[in-house]
């Protein structure tokens, strides 16, 4: 038999609040299960296999979320904070109860593709330097780019209090602009690093990890859901595809 799930936890998951006020719904009348009106909020219900509604409207349940969001400055990479917006908040209701986290950080004042999960097997793959899952940022620096940044940052730089980074490209893709690939997110890596070789950097945005790229159609602020073949192609490198 197919997974079941208790009716309660589905609707918790789903965003429609805590468990008493799930057992509040049901009481109303609202939420029917393959039709029929459902009082008891304690039924085990199989997804993908029963229908649930709430006010006629189908719940679309899945285990997991796989979302990829286009950070907008000001707003932080956590899924709480007492005074500042997270990317948590950008997202809708749906995913309230679900339990998703931004995969790695991005400072407040980067931009640009951050994925959000419930997975954190998935995430761990992605954020851990051991799986080398390559970052891509444009940053815009102030200062005088050297001339051989390339070999500097191929050849592990050090930073201000010791770290020794793991090799990364630097290449100029513009006046006063670098492309930097690392393969770790350590603290304020891309700027540290970038701080190491004499550079301040004026902005931060990521634009591609492994293969995925952030969606072009994407505006700050707004997110989409990952297809399977995208989840994949995080860990595949751009020049294999
Ligand atoms: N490196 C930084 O310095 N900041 C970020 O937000 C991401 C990478």
């Amino acid at each position: 038999m197919a997974d079941t799930i208790r009716l309660d936890k589905l609707l918790g998951h789903t965003g429609w609040g805590t468990r008493k006020e799930i057992r509040e719904l049901c009481r109303s009348g609202a939420v029917a299960v393959n039709g029929m009106s459902c009082r008891d909020s304690s039924l085990k219900v199989q997804p993908g296999r029963d229908t649930v509604t709430v006010k006629g409207e189908p719940v679309s349940y899945e285990e997991f979320y796989y979302l990829m969001l286009y950070k907008p400055e000001g707003i932080l990479s956590a899924t709480e904070d007492p005074h500042a917006r997270t990317v948590i908040d950008l997202l809708p209701r749906q995913f309230s109860g679900a339990g998703l986290f931004p995969v790695g950080r991005l400072d407040k004042d980067t931009t640009g593709l951050l994925l959000l999960t419930n997975d954190g097997q998935w995430a761990h793959r992605i954020t851990s330097p051991k799986k080398h899952v390559p970052k891509v940022y444009i940053a815009r620096v102030a200062g005088s780019v050297p001339g051989d940044i390339g070999e500097r940052f191929a050849a592990g730089l050090v930073l201000d209090d010791g770290l020794v980074c793991l090799p990364a490209k630097a290449v100029c893709s513009g006046e006063g602009e670098l492309t930097i690939t690392v393969q770790e997110g350590k603290f304020h890596q891309v700027k540290r690093m970038c701080a190491a070789v004499g550079l301040t950097v004026e902005a931060l945005h990521r634009v591609r990890i492994g293969s995925l790229s952030l969606d072009e159609t994407l505006t700050p602020g707004t997110w989409r859901s990952l297809t399977e073949t995208e989840r994949d192609a995080v860990f595949r490198s751009p020049e294999t595809d």
